[in-house]
């Protein structure tokens, strides 16, 4: 595999690296305690194309691959870890469906919007009792006739209340497991569909998750995509694509909490030196950038995977689950070479140490990353 960048990647990674550094990196701390919705960010991003990456500029996107996808992201990362996952979740479990397996129809009305930005998606399978266990949500989707009547709670929905869009997963056949399960495009303005309270989280304050309740909601058959029964594998399908675009959230935030802490320590003195002259240090950064390269190769060589259309299932898992662990881990090392100012919230890396652990549950616990590779593995 050859990750030397074109001319035109190149002036992507910069152009977004500049964006980022200029718009998101000053204002992250303001999002992260304050927890605004950082709307205007969508606007920008849409300018720069970045709202419609993957897909093809006849639908309004901006034709890019997935690699220069990866690459946008961990530069957003970096800077702002809720914005990446805004754009991640958008992009990669909230448009993609529709580009995959929409009707000509649903394309026409969704496509191009997401893709230009004045639409955001949002992807909505978790319940309070099916996390991991996804096969056993219960949202109930009952046929009546030209339109289905959807009953039940969706929870931990990123983009909640700020999505257009909500790729929902629903039970459309009770008994037969996740044979049963369906995917309905459900709208903001859907009768009977409502956005429930929004989450006090740990970190990644600048993004929404927030519940969803669907009481007898009205949503019309020509909403249904793919066929009936189909939803399972669309969902899994699609996470395979959003883990690789988490791993790459992981690499950004270990990244930035990485940057830091190496500038940190030059200029920090004790005992008269700088202390990145302590070797006790200097393994730290060492480590932590090993950790972050690894993390990236696993990143690329998944996306690369998946531009070339070959099965990346694995590759997916074990790039979302090493570079995650690996944010966590780096962040946990930055906080701990900045010392007392690390614990504080003056400074940024305790923020890339909240916003890390996040990245280790959602989108597949890391365990259950673990469990597709073994399955695989094993074969
Ligand atoms: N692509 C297509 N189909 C797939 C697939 C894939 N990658 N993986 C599995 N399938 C199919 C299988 O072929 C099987 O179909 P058949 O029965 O017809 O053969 C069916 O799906 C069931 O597969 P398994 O038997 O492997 O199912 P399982 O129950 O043993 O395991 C699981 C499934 C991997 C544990 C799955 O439930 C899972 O991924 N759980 C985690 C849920 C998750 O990732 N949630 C994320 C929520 S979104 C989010 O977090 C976004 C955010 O906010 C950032």
């Amino acid at each position: 595999m050859d990750f030397s960048l074109t001319e035109e990647e190149r002036l992507l990674r910069d152009t977004v690296r500049d964006f980022a550094a200029k718009e998101l990196a000053p204002m992250a701390a303001h999002w992260d305690r304050t927890g605004e919705f950082p709307r205007q960010n969508l606007e920008k991003m849409a300018q720069l194309g970045l709202m419609g990456m993957l897909f093809p500029e006849e639908v309004g996107g901006a034709g890019t691959s997935m690699l220069s996808y990866v690459m946008a992201l961990e530069e957003i990362a970096k800077a702002c870890a809720a914005t990446a996952v805004i754009l991640a979740v958008h992009t990669s479990v909230g448009t993609m469906p529709i580009y995959l397996y929409g009707t000509p129809q649903q394309k026409s009305r969704y496509l191009e919007k997401l893709c230009r930005g004045e639409y955001l998606g949002a992807f909505a399978l978790t319940e309070p009792q099916a996390g991991s266990d996804a096969t056993k949500i219960r949202t109930r989707a009952k046929d009546n006739g030209d339109h289905y009547l959807v009953s039940g709670n969706k929870i931990f929905i990123t983009n909640g209340g700020e999505a257009d869009i909500y790729v929902t997963f629903v039970v459309t056949e009770p008994g037969i497991g996740h044979r049963g399960i369906s995917c309905l495009l459900v709208d903001r303005d859907t009768p009977g569909f409502s956005i429930g309270a929004a989450e006090k989280k740990m970190g990644l304050n600048g993004s929404k998750t927030t519940e969803l309740i669907f009481d007898n909601a009205r949503v019309p058959k020509e909403n249904l995509l793919g066929k009936p029964g189909d939803g399972f594998k669309i969902a899994m399908s699609l996470l395979d694509g959003g883990r690789i675009g988490i791993g790459a959230q992981g690499v950004g935030i270990a990244r930035g909490a990485y940057e830091h802490a190496l500038a940190y320590a030059l200029e920090r003195r004790q005992f008269d030196q700088p202390i990145a002259n302590f070797q006790a240090i200097l393994f730290k950064l060492a480590d932590m950038a090993t950790r972050i390269e690894a993390g990236r190769l696993l990143v690329y060589q998944a996306a690369d995977l998946r531009d070339r259309g070959k099965p990346c299932s694995k590759e997916a898992s074990m790039a979302k689950l090493f570079a995650t662990d690996s944010a966590m881990w780096v962040a946990n090392q930055a906080v701990q070479i900045f010392g007392g100012y690390g614990y504080c919230r003056d400074f940024p890396v305790e923020r890339y140490f909240r916003d890390a652990k996040v990245t280790q549950i959602y989108e597949g616990t890391n365990q259950i990353q673990r469990m597709v590779i073994a399955k695989i593995i094993n074969r």
